[in-house]
């Protein structure tokens, strides 16, 4: 099962579709040009295309060749696999041909390569066909941050177009090409938003024993915050709590009325979440009391843990070695306290997300950097892991 040689044969297509989105960037909600594109592509293939799930979605459905058993259901397997469009707001610094055309936007997370790496896939497996049961191509808007996925869901994806397992796939630059990784539980963390508000007295910068200053109090809370991961998790478990951003003030003798802080936090257990939350209030609203100001805390909880199911992660594994050998698939990777809104799609139905390789091409930088770039030798490699994987989640029955 090695990397698909039709789909190698198209590799220049899969380049220049990848160039052109890198060269387009849009931002969550916004891949209207993108969607278009992929939809357009889709008919082409005479793969049914299903639009308007979370705005901008594009979900292709193709069902194989071969006669399929009913799973019980009332019809056959279904596999979904899923690919994100969106690009980040940050100006890109290349200067290559196809370097984004669109100041302050930038396909910087390698989404375009997992859109191409998709696509790809399609194109062979509606040539071939060589499947029993059908496949759900899933183009999802707005993985940065805004949930795309849950709005997928929440605008009945999983209602209309049902499948039974999931799988998703991103590109990890400080691994070489080649090489694909997943674990089965935890392999992203649960990242969640808070606010801080303190409410002091103000009053002038010189007599300080006039005012309650919001600037101490916050600056107390952002050290006492430090002891919920550092002395109150378990040093076995995983978890962090940063504060990012702190504002108050507008003058050097003017002491402000009021002080906010803001950051984020991961973890991977829900008592771990559960425990962050209550000690971020706790510390907070504890003490700001203690220095006689007040504090209001808005936590948020935005993305879930990504949890890989065993079962399917053991298959899509399986698959990855048989494609790449057994030296090139890491089967139990270290989870990263990044986060990921496939979790959405998992919490719901069993998959795996599995990292794929791209050190060695492309800007050879992390993502989210300026100077990123998707490495498109890769682009084979990730629509054969597509094909093979749906080929072998979908056999057909042997006589
Ligand atoms: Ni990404």
């Amino acid at each position: 099962m090695p990397i698909i040689n039709r789909i190698a044969e198209f590799h220049a297509d899969m380049t220049a579709w990848r160039r052109d989105f890198h060269a387009h960037p849009e931002l969550g909600f916004e891949e209207f040009r993108t969607a278009e594109k992929v939809a357009a592509l889709l008919t082409e293939w005479g793969i049914e295309v299903h639009r308007g799930l979370g705005v901008t979605g594009v979900v292709g459905t193709l069902h194989g060749a071969h006669p399929a058993r009913d799973t019980g259901a009332g019809r056959p397997k279904v596999i979904a696999l899923r690919a994100d469009m969106d690009a980040l707001p940050m100006q890109e610094e290349n200067d290559f041909a196809h370097a984004s055309t669109v100041p302050g936007k930038m396909h910087a997370c390698g989404h375009d390569g997992h859109t191409t790496m998709l696509l790809g896939a399609a194109r062979y497996l509606a040539e071939t066909r060589n499947f029993a049961g059908t496949v759900r191509f899933i183009f999802q808007p707005a993985e940065e941050g805004r949930g795309g996925a849950l709005r997928m869901i929440e605008d009945g994806l999983l209602e209309k177009l049902p499948f039974d397992e999931v799988y998703g796939l991103h590109n990890w630059p400080e691994m070489p090409a080649g090489i694909m990784a997943m674990r089965p539980g935890p392999m992203m963390a649960a990242a969640d938003l808070f606010d801080i508000t303190v409410s002091g007295r103000g009053g002038h910068g010189a007599m300080p024993h006039h005012s309650v200053d919001p600037v101490v109090v916050a600056s107390q809370i952002v050290t006492a915050l430090q002891t919920l991961v550092s002395r109150g998790t378990d040093p076995m478990d995983n978890a962090v709590v940063s504060v990012t951003r702190i504002h108050a003030g507008s003058a050097y003798n003017v002491i402000p009325g009021e002080a906010r802080l803001s950051g984020t936090v991961r973890s991977f257990r829900p008592e771990t979440r559960d425990r962050l939350e209550a000690g971020i209030r706790r510390i907070s609203e504890g003490v700001a009391a203690a220095l006689e100001a007040a504090a209001t805390v808005d936590y948020r909880r935005n993305y879930p843990p990504t949890l890989n199911t065993p079962a399917e992660t053991d298959f899509a594994a399986g698959v990855a070695t048989r494609m790449l050998g057994e030296a090139a698939v890491m089967r139990d990777f270290e989870p990263s306290m990044g986060a990921e809104d496939f979790a959405f799609m998992l919490e719901r139905t069993p998959g795996c997300y599995a990292w794929i390789g791209q050190a060695g091409g492309g800007g050879g930088c992390m993502v989210h950097n300026p100077r990123y770039d998707f490495n498109d030798e890769i682009l084979p490699l990730g629509a054969s892991y597509w094909a093979n994987l749906v080929e072998a989640a979908l056999p057909r029955e042997v006589a």
